[in-house]
């Protein structure tokens, strides 16, 4: 039997499918990212500027995703052949996620009229503008240790919780963003290590001094 056109491009793109997930992201997804990016730009001015001097909200210890948080898993060496290893896709996704759950939250706390609430939507406008240019990551099997905090983030009844500011989270979001992303954030300045703090500490020194 000859296989019709349309079987032909199932079975071309049941392939594509199978082909191990890239870790580079692509122009679409780096042009979602660093339009995000440059929102995330202004949130000293409405994540700190509006609200009060040390406000914090409560959210799950695995909300809180930090460039050590990145180091630390990417060290994670499973040694059995059988396990699932970490990847940098994996951390992908999972800073989607988190950061997804980041943004609802905030935006709960925000009542219409407050002068963050319209900067927050859009953020979250734009995020759900990122996820729309990945891969569903339900559709892979997930190594053990992050499945592990995908189960503790939607744990609704946790251990524990951490209070932390709205700034510090956003500041979290845009730094693993840049060490997980890297490619999509080249510098004119050669190449940058963002996942190291002292990117960061730099940073901030150079904008204070301005
Ligand atoms: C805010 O927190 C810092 C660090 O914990 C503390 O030093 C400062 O006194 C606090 N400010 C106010 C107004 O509570
Ligand atoms: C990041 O590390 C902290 C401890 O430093 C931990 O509480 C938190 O759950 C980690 N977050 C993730 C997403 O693994």
């Amino acid at each position: 039997m000859v296989p019709s056109t349309a079987g032909l491009l199932r079975g071309l793109l049941g392939l594509i499918w199978v082909l191990p997930v890239s870790m580079t992201p692509s122009a679409v997804q780096c042009t979602s990212l660093k339009t995000l990016e440059n929102k995330l730009k202004d949130r000293q001015r409405y994540m700190k500027h509006n609200f009060p001097i040390n406000y914090t909200i409560r959210v799950h210890y695995e909300e809180v995703f930090r460039l050590s948080n990145v180091t630390r898993l990417r060290m994670r060496v499973v040694e059995e052949e059988s396990v699932v290893k970490v990847e940098e896709v994996d951390l992908q996704d999972l800073w989607r996620w988190v950061n997804k759950e980041v943004l609802k939250k905030l935006l709960r706390i925000l009542p219409e009229r407050h002068p963050s609430y319209k900067y927050t939507a859009d953020l979250e406008g734009l995020f759900r503008q990122v996820e729309q240019v990945f891969p569903d990551s339900n559709e892979r099997e997930r190594p053990e240790p992050i499945e592990e905090i995908f189960n503790r983030l939607t744990d609704r009844h946790p251990n524990g919780w951490r209070f932390v500011t709205p700034k510090s989270l956003l500041d979290n979001c845009y730094r693993t963003m840049h060490c997980l992303f890297k490619d999509c954030f080249p510098s004119e300045d050669g190449e940058q290590d963002y996942c190291g703090i002292a990117h960061w500490r730099k940073g901030r020194k150079r904008l204070l001094d301005t």
